[in-house]
Formats: C-alpha cells, sequence, structure tokens
C-alpha cells in the first residue's frame, strides 16, 4: 500500500513516508494539526493512520479526540484519485459517500496477545 509518497498521520515518533504529527518532540517531518493539513488536495499516493481512539489515550497528548470522520475527511482531500487510505481503529468507519471514496477492506489487527482486536479500515479515492 505504502510507497514513497505516502502520508502517515498521527506518526508519533515512527518514521515512515511524510509523518505528521501535532507534537514536535515526536520530530516529524511535518508538525501540524491533522484537520489542518498544509498540503494541496490530491497530493499523496497513499495516506495511512494511526490516530488516538480512546479519551483516556488522549489525554496524554491533549486536545480533543480526533473524530473517524474528520479524519477520512481529511485523508481523502490530500490522497489522489485510486490512492489508498488506511485507518487503525477500534470501529469499521462508515464509508462516507460524501468523501468519494469506496471501501476496500477492513482487516482485524491483533496488537497483542490477550488483547481486543482492531479494524484497519482501507479506502480508496473514487
Ligand atoms: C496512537 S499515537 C500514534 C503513535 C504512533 N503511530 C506510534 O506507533 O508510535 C497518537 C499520536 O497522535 C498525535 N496526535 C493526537 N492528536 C493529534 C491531532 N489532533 N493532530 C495531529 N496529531 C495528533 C499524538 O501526538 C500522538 O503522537
Amino acid at each position: 500500500m505504502l510507497s514513497g509518497n505516502s502520508l502517515h498521520l498521527f506518526s508519533g515518533s515512527t518514521k515512515y513516508g511524510v509523518s505528521v504529527d501535532r507534537n514536535v518532540n515526536a520530530n516529524p517531518t511535518v508538525v501540524a494539526d491533522f484537520n489542518h493539513l498544509p498540503f494541496y488536495p490530491n497530493t499523496f499516493d497513499a495516506v495511512l493512520a494511526d490516530p488516538p481512539y480512546a479519551d483516556h489515550w488522549q489525554k496524554q497528548w491533549g486536545g480533543d479526540l480526533p473524530q473517524p470522520k474528520q479524519i477520512l475527511r481529511a485523508a481523502s482531500r490530500v490522497v489522489r484519485r485510486g490512492g489508498l487510505i488506511g485507518i487503525l481503529h477500534i470501529i469499521v468507519i462508515p464509508c462516507y459517500k460524501e468523501f468519494n471514496i469506496e471501501r476496500v477492506a477492513i482487516h482485524p489487527i491483533l496488537c497483542g496477545p490477550n488483547n481486543v482486536l482492531r479494524a484497519f479500515n482501507v479506502y480508496r479515492k473514487l
């Protein structure tokens, strides 16, 4: 899914593609809020997002918990037509038609032994 022209949202300190995080100490490529991405529309071949998905985690990073629909809106704006979006979350995120996307897959991800499953939501921009 990922190539050299990939965007990694909520990257933390992970180095993969163009990384974006609002925490300057994570040393991402770009320090920005996911809701105010400084990129033109249709820029990336793929967008990967690993957002916080629970209030008790978000507390350590501050601000409001990123909403799945807002993440999908932000990702679908900057991915190119035909490009893929992958979002790891605890929910199956609806395929909002207003973002001009289609669902490609929902992969169950086990993040550790005796842990709950996450859903890796995959979409393609039409
Ligand atoms: C679930 S962690 C991701 C961790 C990273 N993928 C890793 O494996 O280390 C969430 C990250 O999202 C960032 N974050 C939280 N809210 C954000 C926002 N509104 N915009 C951009 N980044 C945000 C935090 O700073 C934190 O680094």
